[in-house]
């Protein structure tokens, strides 16, 4: 996860015919990863090269193929997904579709959404050389540039068709670096001056010098919000219990092992903070620790005291005065009820609720489907969404409801 420019943007991916087809995996890849919301319409031809579920599995979102495939009720997909797209990005764009777009020809999704579509657009042709210098697709390329449109010019070098010259796919890195330009400076900084105290991760509760009670947290959300938050101009601590993933940049990170050491370290903030996002998985239990290994003693069984730990929830919710105060519920059963009860019991203002079950798996990369709950009886469901969308939304939901309150 890097501080991109187009973190948290809605980007259309629209990807042409040509043999280059396959790199716009990796640019879809890319812009997911960076924390962009990307959208691909792929043409017909387009699925000769890549199929729309390589593309699905690498963005979180089934891509838009034909015309009428209207996949929202009460909505025209081409015009709402135009409508909502900060950047058009056709990365590979083929003879075809630079003809089709300069001559405002709708005879596909991608040709059509375009029409739609207000934002900036970014073409990334790929082709053969003499397709590319033929004196039609030279006027269409100017053609659209007199229209504003940035293009990332094709590179030279070997072609699939077997000769060498100029007609190649920019690089991905290049690709990405003319995105990001169009968003430099359009950053959004509507956290600044706001305080965030961000939990992640699992918690580890000792059984022995060499065990411990612990979950499949991996920590990324919690991880995705901090540097979400930060790249919004917040001030951030993180308090993270032990990951194996990346830990974003922040303004104070605290690295905790037991849910006593996390319990410590928030209270040690809790006054100075405007915002409480406990996105960690804090074990709800602990044994007591023994001082030496635990044996095997010939085959016979062996009981695990469990106590209950400090609720952390719990204990910052009794004494919050005016921190926004959000809690994350992960529930294998009745998610609804159990959340608001937690939303209730524990004097918080939000929940992040979201199910653990077959179709949802809610560690690690992947996406995941969660709902928000507001104190006030409101309830938001998202769809399938990665976490650094996750992030961005639960930001934006904190800023325009619970903190514009204030
Ligand atoms: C193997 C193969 C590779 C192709 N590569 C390209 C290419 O790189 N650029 C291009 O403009 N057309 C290429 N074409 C031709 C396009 O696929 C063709 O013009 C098609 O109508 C484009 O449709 P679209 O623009 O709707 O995707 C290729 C065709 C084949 C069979």
């Amino acid at each position: 996860m890097a501080d991109k420019a187009y973190s948290g943007k809605r980007i259309v991916l629209g990807v042409s015919g040509s043999i280059a087809a396959y790199k716009a995996a990796d640019i879809a890849s890319a812009l997911t990863q960076g924390g962009a919301i990307v959208q691909v319409v792929m043409t017909d031809s387009a699925t000769q090269f890549i199929t729309p579920v390589t593309m699905r599995a690498l963005t979180g979102r089934t891509p838009l193929v034909g015309v009428f495939d209207e996949t929202t009720e009460g909505e025209v997909t081409h015009v709402s997904v135009a409508e909502n797209a900060d950047l058009l990005l056709v990365a590979p764009a083929t003879a075809n579709i630079i003809a089709k777009m300069a001559h405002g020809l709708a005879d596909d999704m991608l040709s059509t959404l375009y029409l739609a579509a207000k934002c900036p657009v970014v073409i990334a042709p790929a082709m053969n050389t003499n397709m590319w210098t033929n004196a039609a697709v030279v006027t269409n390329v100017d053609r659209l540039k007199t229209l504003g449109h940035r293009f990332v010019d094709p590179a030279e070098g070997y072609l699939a068709c077997g000769t060498i010259g100029q007609g190649k796919l920019a690089t991905v890195d290049e690709i990405l670096s003319v995105v990001e330009s169009v968003f430099e400076g359009d950053k959004v900084t509507d956290l600044a001056g706001l305080r965030f105290l961000i939990t992640a991760g699992p918690t580890r509760e000792p059984i022995d010098p060499v065990r411990y009670l612990s979950n499949y947290s991996t920590g990324l959300m919690g991880f995705s919000i901090a540097e979400a938050a930060k790249e919004r101009g917040a001030h951030v601590s993180l308090v993270t219990g032990p990951s194996e993933v990346a830990i974003p940049h922040v303004d104070d990170l605290v690295r905790v092992e037991t849910a006593e050491e996390m319990l410590e370290a928030i209270r040690a903030r809790f006054r100075q903070t405007d915002v409480v996002i406990m996105a960690a998985a804090v074990s709800d239990f602990r044994a007591p620790k023994s001082e030496q290994k635990l044996k095997k003693s010939a085959g016979r069984s062996r009981t695990l005291e469990l106590h209950e730990t400090t609720d952390i929830l719990a204990e910052i919710g009794k004494n919050k005065d005016r921190q926004v105060l959000v809690g994350f519920a992960l529930e294998s059963e009745d998610l609804i009820e159990n959340a608001r009860q937690k939303l209730q019991a524990k004097n918080l203002d939000m929940v992040v609720a979201n199910s653990v079950d077959e179709e949802n798996r809610p560690f690690g990369e992947g996406p995941s489907r969660v709902r928000f709950l507001l104190e006030n009886g409101s309830e938001l469901p998202l769809p399938l969404m990665s976490k650094p969308e996750i992030a961005n939304h639960l930001l934006s939901y904190i800023k325009e409801n619970l903190l514009t309150q204030e």
